[in-house]
């Protein structure tokens, strides 16, 4: 691997963008060369000022047209919403990107715009890769590495359990917490593409594995605050949702071979109460011999363990940049990209 500086552009500075930002500032393999915000009070102050750090010299823009036009070895793609069309039009302008939304793995409901991502890759002589904790991580790579500690596989099961009172979220309007459950049913489905898009993770398990995909099923149960729940956005009321679990269930061969379990919780002042203790990422492997590997963030200084999903992502984006610049062009999944070495982290 070159011992190159990677020139990057961090595109959007919301709870993720901040941490890569904050982290391509600080990394002496990385030369922060652009930020793209679209917040008008972020526009041209300096990208050291949107962290808490000092001044790089490198100025906000939301001047898209700018940031296209710059020379830059790698954008790190982290709004809120999805937009293939720009992401195609960084790759094809040399820029390689490192995206927090995807797509992860090629699926029937992936397929047409990693066909996109690729061609723009092919055009641009550049590489795409999209990561995250979860997809992208701790439900894929992780487990797939972790089968190699295993003679037989019976079932696999992957949990993401949130305490959003102890890291409070920009989600906990978007998911209905605070709602009845009737209005929460009422509403739209806010994780409609969420099972469709944690299955391009399962999908990357089972091509690990050699197995196809059969079908995915879902599951959602919600549990309501049994007293008011205050948190620094507001308060949940007694009988409102306080908490929900997300359930998909992978089959392959007729068998339920791959479970996520999401649980979003405030607090734990809730009916049911599933007594889930601290925010944790949790791989259970059923099979021979059976084992469990949990990742947590240490305590803090009142015992609790925050959760870290919102810096890992960040954090594993901003640590495969040099890799996927110094890839083959094409969209990188983590079969391609295999063991990462990141740079600049020792310092
Ligand atoms: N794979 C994973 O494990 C994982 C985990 C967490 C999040 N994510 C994904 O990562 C992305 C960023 O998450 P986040 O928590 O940082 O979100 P966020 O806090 O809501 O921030 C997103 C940023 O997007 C920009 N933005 C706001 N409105 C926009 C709009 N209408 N169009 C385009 N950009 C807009 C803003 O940037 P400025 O403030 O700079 O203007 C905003 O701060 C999301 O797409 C999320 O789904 C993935």
């Amino acid at each position: 691997m070159s011992q190159k500086t990677y020139r990057v552009i961090q595109w959007a500075t919301g709870t993720v963008g901040k941490v890569s930002l904050r982290h391509f500032i600080e990394n002496p393999a990385i030369e922060l060369v652009g930020v793209l915000v679209t917040n008008p009070e972020k526009v041209g102050k300096d990208a050291g000022e949107l962290v808490g750090l000092p001044p790089t010299g490198v100025l906000a823009t939301n001047d898209v047209e700018a940031i296209i036009a710059q020379d830059a070895d790698c954008v790190m793609f982290a709004p809120m919403l999805q937009d293939i069309d720009m992401v195609c039009r960084l790759l094809r302008s040399g820029k390689n990107v490192v995206s927090t939304i995807g797509p992860f793995f090629t699926t029937d409901f992936s397929q047409a715009e990693v066909e996109r991502l690729e061609a723009a890759c092919q055009e641009g002589g550049t590489s795409f890769h999209g990561c995250g904790i979860h997809p992208g991580f701790i439900g894929d790579i992780m487990p797939i590495t972790l089968t190699r500690l295993m003679d037989r596989i019976d079932r696999i099961q992957v949990f993401e359990i949130a305490d959003k009172l102890v890291s409070p979220s920009v989600y906990i309007d978007f998911m209905g917490f605070g709602l009845t459950p009737e209005e929460l049913r009422a509403r739209p489905n806010c994780m409609e593409y969420a099972m469709p898009t944690f299955g391009e993770s399962m999908a990357m398990v089972l091509a690990g594995l050699g197995k196809e995909v059969e079908n995915l099923t879902e599951k959602h149960e919600i549990a309501l605050a049994r007293n008011d729940i205050p948190y620094p956005g507001g308060v949940i009321r007694a009988g409102t949702v306080a908490g929900q679990h997300w359930e998909w269930t992978m089959w392959t061969e007729g068998k339920p071979l791959l479970l996520y379990h999401l649980y979003y919780v405030m607090g734990d002042d809730m009916e049911p109460n599933w007594n889930l203790g601290q925010s944790r990422h949790r791989i259970v492997f059923e099979g021979n011999p059976q084992f469990e590997m949990t990742l947590t963030a240490s305590p803090d200084a009142e015992g609790k363990h925050p959760f870290l999903g919102i810096i890992w992502t960040a954090l594993l984006g901003a640590t495969a940049v040099p890799q996927v610049c110094d890839a083959e062009p094409g969209v990188v999944t983590h079969f391609e990209l295999g063991v990462v070495r990141p740079q600049g982290l020792v310092r």
